[in-house]
């Protein structure tokens, strides 16, 4: 059995179990991490990620891969962005901080939340498409949930401190009484 993990937002973690010695000792052979330059490197275009397993199952994975399936820039790309810890620390720094903002603006607002240690948050706000419409005609963008079964659950992605701030006044116009 192939146990595969999706580490996207590993990087958001202040403190995250790493699992990677476990590949290394060989403990897991059929471990599989994966991890993208598309979250906390800002490198979503790019379209450029990784994964880490033992020799064997990368050595199997590499039969099917398509020849130059990554090109040039994104490499060089995504190596740039690994040594540049002082943008990733910066970005880590604001996310932690706008997580916080939205976690008070949406107590204050009364909303339910599931914590998040992720770059958004998933609140509870009763109509979801219908706070999804409003917020985008005030010129923010959030997810809305019903698709996964939650018609009640907006995601709402963490930006900056001005960004955080319109989002949680959008959503505080939308949820106001016409
Ligand atoms: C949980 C999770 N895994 C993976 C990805 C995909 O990242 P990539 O841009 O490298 O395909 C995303 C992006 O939306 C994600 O949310």
């Amino acid at each position: 059995m192939l146990i595969i993990l999706d580490e996207a937002y590993f990087e958001f973690l202040a403190d995250p179990v790493d699992l990677l010695p476990m590949i290394r000792e060989e403990r897991m052979p059929n471990l599989v991490i994966m991890r993208t330059f598309s979250k906390i490197y800002g490198l979503a275009g790019l379209r450029i990620g990784y994964g880490v397993g033992c020799k064997e199952m990368i050595q199997l994975l590499e039969k099917p891969r398509q020849p130059f399936n990554i090109n040039a820039m994104a490499q060089a790309g995504a190596l740039a962005a690994l040594d540049d810890l002082d943008h990733l620390n910066a970005t880590r720094k604001t996310n932690a901080d706008g997580l916080k903002y939205l976690e008070q603006g949406l107590n204050s607002l009364g909303l339910e939340y599931v914590p998040s240690y992720a770059n958004f948050i998933l609140a509870r706000v009763g109509d979801g498409p219908g706070v999804f419409k409003s917020m985008q005609q005030n010129g923010v963008i959030v997810r809305p949930m019903q698709g996964y079964g939650l018609p009640e659950w907006i995601r709402i992605s963490i930006g900056t401190q001005e960004e955080n701030e319109k989002s949680i006044q959008a959503l505080k116009s939308s949820l106001a009484p016409n």
